[in-house]
Protein backbone atom coordinates (compact mmCIF):
# COMPACT_ATOMS: atom_id res chain seq x y z
CA UNK A 1 0.00 0.00 0.00
CA UNK A 2 1.64 3.42 -0.91
CA UNK A 3 2.07 5.76 1.44
CA UNK A 4 -0.86 8.42 0.26
CA UNK A 5 -3.50 5.45 1.00
CA UNK A 6 -1.69 4.75 4.13
CA UNK A 7 -2.97 8.32 5.37
CA UNK A 8 -6.27 8.20 7.15
CA UNK A 9 -8.20 11.81 5.71
CA UNK A 10 -10.58 11.25 8.49
CA UNK A 11 -8.27 12.33 10.52
CA UNK A 12 -6.05 15.16 9.41
CA UNK A 13 -4.45 17.18 11.05
CA UNK A 14 -6.07 20.93 10.45
CA UNK A 15 -2.84 22.79 10.36
CA UNK A 16 1.02 21.37 9.35
CA UNK A 17 3.77 23.95 10.11
CA UNK A 18 7.42 23.22 8.69
CA UNK A 19 10.82 24.22 9.33
CA UNK A 20 12.32 23.61 6.15
CA UNK A 21 15.84 23.29 7.02
CA UNK A 22 19.11 21.82 5.00
CA UNK A 23 19.42 23.69 2.11
CA UNK A 24 23.05 24.85 2.69
CA UNK A 25 24.16 21.72 3.56
CA UNK A 26 22.48 20.15 0.68
CA UNK A 27 24.05 22.72 -1.86
CA UNK A 28 27.35 22.39 0.00
CA UNK A 29 27.34 18.24 -0.49
CA UNK A 30 26.60 18.55 -3.64
CA UNK A 31 29.96 21.26 -4.07
CA UNK A 32 27.48 24.41 -4.89
CA UNK A 33 26.52 27.85 -3.37
CA UNK A 34 23.95 28.10 -0.83
CA UNK A 35 21.53 29.51 -3.07
CA UNK A 36 21.05 26.57 -5.56
CA UNK A 37 19.56 24.80 -1.95
CA UNK A 38 17.00 27.17 -1.91
CA UNK A 39 16.45 27.20 -5.53
CA UNK A 40 15.94 22.71 -5.14
CA UNK A 41 14.11 24.02 -1.82
CA UNK A 42 11.54 25.70 -3.41
CA UNK A 43 10.92 22.60 -5.33
CA UNK A 44 10.54 20.45 -2.64
CA UNK A 45 7.33 23.19 -1.26
CA UNK A 46 5.51 22.91 -4.64
CA UNK A 47 5.35 19.36 -4.24
CA UNK A 48 4.76 19.57 -0.35
CA UNK A 49 1.88 21.92 -0.99
CA UNK A 50 0.37 19.68 -3.93
CA UNK A 51 0.37 17.00 -1.38
CA UNK A 52 -1.36 18.98 0.81
CA UNK A 53 -4.12 20.26 -1.18
CA UNK A 54 -4.05 16.45 -2.79
CA UNK A 55 -5.18 14.90 0.82
CA UNK A 56 -6.90 17.71 2.19
CA UNK A 57 -5.04 19.53 4.63
CA UNK A 58 -6.54 22.82 5.19
CA UNK A 59 -3.75 25.26 6.52
CA UNK A 60 0.04 24.74 5.97
CA UNK A 61 2.78 27.47 7.41
CA UNK A 62 6.30 27.08 6.79
CA UNK A 63 9.38 29.26 7.68
CA UNK A 64 10.77 30.83 4.93
CA UNK A 65 12.71 33.45 6.82
CA UNK A 66 13.71 34.32 10.47
CA UNK A 67 14.49 37.19 12.16
CA UNK A 68 17.70 35.60 12.64
CA UNK A 69 18.46 35.36 9.14
CA UNK A 70 18.64 39.06 8.69
CA UNK A 71 22.54 38.29 10.51
CA UNK A 72 23.20 35.96 7.24
CA UNK A 73 25.81 37.37 4.34
CA UNK A 74 23.92 40.16 2.61
CA UNK A 75 24.75 38.14 -0.62
CA UNK A 76 22.48 35.18 0.47
CA UNK A 77 19.73 37.70 1.89
CA UNK A 78 19.62 39.59 -1.40
CA UNK A 79 19.83 36.14 -2.93
CA UNK A 80 16.74 34.53 -0.86
CA UNK A 81 14.65 37.91 -1.24
CA UNK A 82 14.75 37.74 -4.89
CA UNK A 83 14.17 33.97 -4.89
CA UNK A 84 11.17 34.79 -2.75
CA UNK A 85 9.85 37.68 -5.50
CA UNK A 86 10.61 35.20 -8.54
CA UNK A 87 9.20 31.89 -6.88
CA UNK A 88 5.47 33.91 -5.80
CA UNK A 89 5.53 35.61 -9.49
CA UNK A 90 5.65 32.18 -11.31
CA UNK A 91 3.93 30.04 -8.49
CA UNK A 92 0.20 32.64 -8.00
CA UNK A 93 -0.98 30.80 -11.00
CA UNK A 94 -0.30 27.25 -9.51
CA UNK A 95 -1.58 28.38 -6.17
CA UNK A 96 -4.74 29.22 -7.87
CA UNK A 97 -5.02 26.31 -10.16
CA UNK A 98 -4.48 24.26 -6.95
CA UNK A 99 -7.04 26.65 -4.52
CA UNK A 100 -4.47 27.68 -2.26
CA UNK A 101 -4.71 31.03 -0.63
CA UNK A 102 -1.56 32.74 0.09
CA UNK A 103 -0.94 34.53 3.88
CA UNK A 104 2.23 35.81 5.12
CA UNK A 105 2.87 36.61 8.91
CA UNK A 106 6.24 38.17 10.27
CA UNK A 107 7.58 41.71 10.67
CA UNK A 108 6.64 42.22 6.69
CA UNK A 109 7.41 45.76 6.52
CA UNK A 110 11.44 44.84 7.10
CA UNK A 111 11.59 43.08 3.71
CA UNK A 112 12.37 44.76 0.45
CA UNK A 113 9.50 46.66 -1.18
CA UNK A 114 9.57 44.76 -4.12
CA UNK A 115 8.58 41.93 -2.10
CA UNK A 116 6.01 43.47 0.15
CA UNK A 117 4.06 44.47 -3.80
CA UNK A 118 4.82 41.02 -4.81
CA UNK A 119 3.51 39.66 -1.76
CA UNK A 120 0.65 41.69 -1.63
CA UNK A 121 -0.65 41.19 -5.23
CA UNK A 122 -0.34 37.44 -4.77
CA UNK A 123 -2.40 37.64 -1.39
CA UNK A 124 -5.09 39.64 -3.25
CA UNK A 125 -5.47 37.27 -6.03
CA UNK A 126 -6.03 33.93 -4.04
CA UNK A 127 -7.74 35.62 -1.48
CA UNK A 128 -11.11 33.67 -2.65
CA UNK A 129 -9.37 30.09 -2.89
CA UNK A 130 -10.71 28.05 0.11
CA UNK A 131 -8.95 24.62 -0.54
CA UNK A 132 -5.36 25.25 1.84
CA UNK A 133 -4.45 28.23 3.29
CA UNK A 134 -0.12 28.95 2.65
CA UNK A 135 1.26 31.13 4.66
CA UNK A 136 5.05 32.02 4.70
CA UNK A 137 6.38 33.31 7.46
CA UNK A 138 8.83 36.04 6.43
CA UNK A 139 11.05 38.05 9.09
CA UNK A 140 9.13 36.22 11.66
CA UNK A 141 10.30 35.33 14.96
CA UNK A 142 7.93 34.14 17.70
CA UNK A 143 9.44 36.14 20.40
CA UNK A 144 8.95 39.17 18.07
CA UNK A 145 5.25 38.15 17.69
CA UNK A 146 4.60 37.61 20.99
CA UNK A 147 6.24 40.86 22.06
CA UNK A 148 4.49 43.17 19.66
CA UNK A 149 1.02 41.28 21.00
CA UNK A 150 2.00 42.20 24.29
CA UNK A 151 2.47 45.86 23.04
CA UNK A 152 -0.51 45.73 21.42
CA UNK A 153 -2.80 44.43 24.05
CA UNK A 154 -1.17 47.29 26.62
CA UNK A 155 -1.93 50.03 24.23
CA UNK A 156 -5.52 49.18 24.29
CA UNK A 157 -5.67 48.55 27.81
CA UNK A 158 -4.15 52.64 28.14
CA UNK A 159 -6.60 53.88 25.91
CA UNK A 160 -9.55 52.00 27.84
CA UNK A 161 -10.53 49.69 24.85
CA UNK A 162 -9.92 46.82 26.35
CA UNK A 163 -9.89 45.45 30.39
CA UNK A 164 -7.29 44.04 31.86
CA UNK A 165 -9.67 41.39 33.42
CA UNK A 166 -10.76 40.02 30.16
CA UNK A 167 -6.97 39.25 29.22
CA UNK A 168 -6.72 35.59 28.56
CA UNK A 169 -5.22 32.57 26.60
CA UNK A 170 -8.44 33.58 23.77
CA UNK A 171 -7.82 37.20 23.44
CA UNK A 172 -3.76 36.87 23.75
CA UNK A 173 -4.09 34.07 20.77
CA UNK A 174 -6.45 37.12 18.94
CA UNK A 175 -3.61 39.60 19.20
CA UNK A 176 -0.87 37.16 17.64
CA UNK A 177 -0.32 37.20 13.26
CA UNK A 178 -1.82 33.90 13.36
CA UNK A 179 -4.91 35.05 14.70
CA UNK A 180 -7.28 33.38 12.69
CA UNK A 181 -5.58 30.20 11.73
CA UNK A 182 -5.72 27.69 13.96
CA UNK A 183 -2.88 26.05 16.42
CA UNK A 184 -0.77 23.48 14.68
CA UNK A 185 -1.58 19.99 14.84
CA UNK A 186 1.91 18.90 13.38
CA UNK A 187 5.18 20.33 13.54
CA UNK A 188 8.07 19.12 10.84
CA UNK A 189 11.67 20.06 10.77
CA UNK A 190 14.05 18.24 8.33
CA UNK A 191 17.56 18.03 7.92
CA UNK A 192 17.89 16.18 11.57
CA UNK A 193 18.19 19.08 13.81
CA UNK A 194 15.73 19.16 16.98
CA UNK A 195 14.76 22.33 17.60
CA UNK A 196 11.47 24.73 17.74
CA UNK A 197 14.39 27.55 16.56
CA UNK A 198 11.58 30.45 17.47
CA UNK A 199 9.14 28.99 15.83
CA UNK A 200 5.34 29.44 16.42
CA UNK A 201 6.40 29.26 20.28
CA UNK A 202 2.74 29.61 21.93
CA UNK A 203 0.78 27.96 19.06
CA UNK A 204 3.15 24.86 18.86
CA UNK A 205 1.93 24.22 22.70
CA UNK A 206 -0.31 21.22 21.66
CA UNK A 207 1.19 20.01 18.45
CA UNK A 208 3.17 16.82 17.93
CA UNK A 209 6.72 17.14 16.43
CA UNK A 210 7.94 15.43 13.96
CA UNK A 211 11.82 15.09 13.38
CA UNK A 212 13.49 13.60 9.73
CA UNK A 213 17.28 13.31 8.69
CA UNK A 214 16.18 14.50 5.26
CA UNK A 215 17.48 17.77 4.02
CA UNK A 216 14.67 20.13 2.35
CA UNK A 217 15.46 19.87 -0.74
CA UNK A 218 14.77 16.60 -0.91
CA UNK A 219 11.65 16.68 1.08
CA UNK A 220 8.51 15.34 -0.88
CA UNK A 221 4.67 14.60 -0.46
CA UNK A 222 5.74 10.90 0.35
CA UNK A 223 7.64 12.67 3.28
CA UNK A 224 4.83 14.77 4.19
CA UNK A 225 2.31 11.45 4.35
CA UNK A 226 5.14 9.43 6.61
CA UNK A 227 5.15 12.36 8.59
CA UNK A 228 1.31 12.31 8.46
CA UNK A 229 1.03 8.71 9.58
CA UNK A 230 3.05 9.08 12.46
CA UNK A 231 1.29 11.89 13.86
CA UNK A 232 -1.75 9.31 13.30
CA UNK A 233 -0.11 6.91 15.48
CA UNK A 234 0.76 9.04 18.20
CA UNK A 235 -2.09 9.53 21.09
CA UNK A 236 -2.74 13.46 22.00
CA UNK A 237 -3.49 13.65 25.34
CA UNK A 238 -3.57 16.97 26.17
CA UNK A 239 -2.57 16.61 29.68
CA UNK A 240 -5.02 13.59 30.52
CA UNK A 241 -4.60 10.46 31.01
CA UNK A 242 -4.96 7.01 28.27
CA UNK A 243 -7.95 6.21 30.30
CA UNK A 244 -9.53 9.39 30.42
CA UNK A 245 -9.43 9.46 26.44
CA UNK A 246 -10.75 6.24 26.21
C1 LIG B 1 16.97 26.77 5.87
O1 LIG B 1 18.06 26.11 5.28
C2 LIG B 1 16.17 27.43 4.87
C3 LIG B 1 15.99 28.79 4.78
C4 LIG B 1 16.58 29.75 5.69
C5 LIG B 1 15.17 29.37 3.72
C6 LIG B 1 13.99 28.56 3.32
C7 LIG B 1 13.66 28.92 1.95
C8 LIG B 1 13.22 28.08 0.99
C9 LIG B 1 12.87 26.67 1.19
C10 LIG B 1 13.08 28.55 -0.37
C11 LIG B 1 12.40 29.85 -0.51
C12 LIG B 1 11.00 29.85 -0.07
C13 LIG B 1 10.09 30.59 -0.67
C14 LIG B 1 8.73 30.66 -0.09
C15 LIG B 1 10.39 31.32 -1.91
P1 LIG B 1 19.50 26.60 5.68
O2 LIG B 1 19.96 27.61 4.68
O3 LIG B 1 19.51 27.05 7.09
O4 LIG B 1 20.32 25.26 5.52
P2 LIG B 1 21.55 24.79 6.40
O5 LIG B 1 21.07 24.66 7.82
O6 LIG B 1 21.90 23.48 5.81
O7 LIG B 1 22.62 25.81 6.24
Amino acid sequence: MSLRDQVDINKLPKHIAIIMDGNGRWAKEKGKLRVFGHQQGVLALRDVVEGAVEIGVPYLTVYAFSTENWNRPKVEIIALMELLVATINKETKILIENGVRLNAIGDLKQLPSKCIKQLEEAIKKTANNTRCTLTLALSYSSRWEITEAAKKIAADVKAGQLNMEDIDEKLFSSYLTTADIPDPELMIRTSGEYRISNYLLWQLAYAELYFTSKLWPNFRREDLFAAIIDYQKRERRFGMTSEQLN
